[in-house]
């Protein structure tokens, strides 16, 4: 059964801008998804319709069955758990226990309840350490971490993150990468918006390509990354780790393609055999 399910959604800001169009995605519970396109391409404007910031112009949004419209916004943010794109502007309170406490107190949990969950949720996503420290004077990868953490407090099934590793270094983009897929091997459904292409290819199982606020392609990793030709009309270069697999595959005639750099590596061995 399919969590999330768009049908033939637009979307159109107040200004005339054309944002998104004739949208239909359905997305089943527990998938890791990655959303790619260019600058402006519409991923955070399809991201903002699944968390009811943005009401679709046309066409409709579903969350487990019901249509956005048809949740209250606090009913909804038990549902989707949603990670701005700069996730310093969700961050506003003193301590980082205090941040992470805010939603499910705002929802009316309270007590022993509270702090075990609040507790519970530092510590899956490695924060623990840091509960009593205040959150703007942290390291760029601990405020991204305390972001995901006071969002997965709410305990919702979907977790969307707009650029969760932008602005990181590349072990923080790793780290914060390796917490959102342990997050889904429990269960959680996944989407994640990226300009990060090899992270996509390492981690995501299906990517969702937008162009021009359209859905250019909507396949598993490995199809999307086999058509440069399509990725180039949105800007998008498949990783090296791809290209150079293309390369060696290309002499034997094989269109195949490795996603990861322990792939290739691989790959690269057996023909030195
Ligand atoms: N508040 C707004 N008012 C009017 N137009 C907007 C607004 N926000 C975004 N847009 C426009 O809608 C289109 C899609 O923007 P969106 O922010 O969804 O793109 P994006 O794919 O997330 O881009 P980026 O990779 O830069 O984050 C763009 O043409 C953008 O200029
Ligand atoms: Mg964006």
């Amino acid at each position: 059964m399919s969590i999330i399910d768009i049908k033939n959604m637009s979307y159109v800001y107040p200004s005339g801008q054309r944002a998104l169009r004739s949208i239909d995605i359905n997305i089943g519970e527990g998938e890791f998804v990655a959303v790619i396109g260019q600058n402006g391409a519409g991923k955070s404007t399809l991201m903002k319709t699944m968390t009811g910031l943005l009401k679709p112009t046309e066409g409709e949004v579903c969350i487990e069955g019901k249509g956005s419209d048809e949740y209250t916004m606090a009913r909804l943010s038990t549902r989707v758990g949603y990670v701005l794109q700069n996730p310093d502007r969700q961050l506003f309170s003193n301590t980082v226990r205090e941040e992470i406490a805010f939603g499910p107190r705002n929802l009316g949990v309270t007590g022993e309840e509270l702090e075990k969950r609040v507790d519970e949720t530092m510590k899956s996503v490695g924060i623990g350490h840091l509960a009593e420290e205040y959150p703007p004077s942290l390291s760029k990868g601990d405020r991204a971490r305390v972001a995901i953490a006071s969002v997965m407090a709410m305990n919702t099934k979907i977790l969307i993150l707009d650029e969760p590793t932008g602005g990181q270094d590349f072990e923080g983009r790793y780290q914060i990468m390796d917490i959102v897929r342990e997050l889904n091997r429990q269960g959680y459904t996944i989407i994640i918006v990226t300009h990060a292409m090899s992270l996509v290819a390492e981690y995501a199982g299906r990517v969702i390509v937008l162009c021009e606020g359209e859905v250019l392609i909507d396949s598993d990793s490995r199809s999307v990354f086999s058509r440069p030709d399509l990725l180039r009309q949105t800007f998008i270069c498949p990783p090296q780790v791809v290209e150079l697999s293309r390369e060696l595959y290309r002499e034997s005639g094989s269109t195949a393609i490795e996603l990861t750099v322990d792939d290739l590596a691989d790959a690269i061995l057996r023909k030195m055999q």
